[in-house]
């Protein structure tokens, strides 16, 4: 199956669907990031995949930029969206195009902790758990029906790096294989809900 993949930073999770691309049969058709910095486009660069920096602030609005995102997409015509680490707020229009085929990793346990800092936001709430989700992109940002979740423990003398340390390993294991789900045929987002097998997840 065909995949883009939208980073914004280091992309660890992109390294990891790189590594699991041939096993969870997906080809990473191209890898497109806001920011011409971002450590991710080098990471694709030496797998040989093409890649494209948009930068944000080049558009005058936000409807602009993502009109150009979904023309640098379409060019792929992937069959597989992945927000791989994308700091950026979609329109619902773009959201709308790649209904039920767009899926992002938020590094929280939602419903919990939408948005940014969300490390941070756990230690202050005083959580014994934390982790990380999965789930496909809707027009509500960080709010899309949830696909998957890992959890660990929140430790006495955690911090924000060692909680961001111990959830990245599981992000690394837990988008490859929520992924393999979709190239499979098996995940799906019906009437907003997502289902695997037809089972309600
Ligand atoms: C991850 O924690 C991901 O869940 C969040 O941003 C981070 C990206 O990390 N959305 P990386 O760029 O994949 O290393």
């Amino acid at each position: 199956m065909k995949g883009v993949v939208l980073i914004s930073g280091s992309g660890s999770n992109l390294q990891s669907l790189i590594d699991n691309a041939s096993s969870i049969d997906l080809s990473i058709e191209a890898v497109i990031s806001n920011k011409k910095e971002a450590f991710g486009l080098q990471r694709a660069q030496q797998s040989n995949i093409p890649t494209h920096a948009l930068d944000h602030k080049l558009f005058s609005s936000r409807e602009d930029f993502d009109q150009n995102l979904s023309q640098l997409i379409g060019q792929y015509n992937p069959d597989i969206v992945i927000l791989a680490g994308f700091m950026r707020i979609l329109t619902a229009e773009f959201t709308q195009k790649y209904t039920g085929k767009m899926l992002n990793i938020h590094p929280s346990l939602l419903p919990k902790f939408q948005g940014l800092n969300t490390h941070q936001r756990a230690l202050d709430a005083g959580e014994k758990e934390h982790g990380v989700s999965v789930h496909f992109v809707t027009a509500e940002l960080d709010g899309g029906p949830i696909i998957a979740q890992s959890k660990i423990k929140v430790l006495a003398n955690d911090d924000v790096e060692s909680l961001a340390k111990r959830i990245l390993i599981e992000e690394h294991k837990l988008f490859p294989e929520v992924i393999h789900w979709f190239t499979q045929d098996r995940l799906k987002l019906e009437k907003n809900q997502a289902t695997l097998d037809g089972q309600l997840l």
